[in-house]
């Protein structure tokens, strides 16, 4: 079982977010990171879990690095009941379409059939708390259902 973080990103949060996640999970997981821009949804395996870590940008839109991942699992629509899924999304509640972005990769994993393992993650930017702290504190959930 391989733990693959993928991570949307427009500044690089989200990128920081996914490598707290592998450093937190690679002593006990085969577990990496990619940008989502470069990874082939093709080279999952069944049993993989899939993190999401997204972002939101514009008016509540996907981040530069996610948006030809989401085009591609939109005109392709592989199949991917193979995978279980969970997600944790960055963004700030200064915006009405607070999390947007991460909502809307969340929606088309499971519309491909993806099965999601546990509640979305949110990170609020107006918190002051950290991004890495609330991934990792969602993180627990995520690995106590394996
Ligand atoms: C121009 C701009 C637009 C944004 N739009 C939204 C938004 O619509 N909804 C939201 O929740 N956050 C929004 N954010 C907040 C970002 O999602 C947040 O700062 C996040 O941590 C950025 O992560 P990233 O560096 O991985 O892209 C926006 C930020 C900027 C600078």
């Amino acid at each position: 079982m391989k733990i693959i973080t993928l991570f949307g990103t427009e500044t690089g949060n989200a990128e920081m977010v996914a490598d707290d996640i592998v450093e937190a999970l690679s002593s006990d997981f085969d577990a990496s990171a990619q940008d989502m821009a470069d990874f082939d949804i093709g080279e999952t395996q069944e049993g993989d879990i899939v993190l999401l870590v997204c972002s939101t940008y514009g008016d509540g839109e996907l981040p530069n690095s996610a948006q030809p991942f989401y085009d591609y699992l939109t005109s392709e629509q592989p199949d991917l009941s193979h995978l279980r899924f969970a997600t944790f999304g960055l963004g700030d509640s200064f915006y009405a379409t607070f999390n947007q972005g991460s909502q809307i990769m969340a929606e088309r994993f499971l519309a491909l059939g993806a099965h999601e393992i546990t509640e979305r993650g949110l990170h609020d930017a107006s918190s002051g708390e950290l991004p890495g702290d609330v991934a990792l504190a969602w993180l627990k959930t995520v690995v106590s259902t394996f």
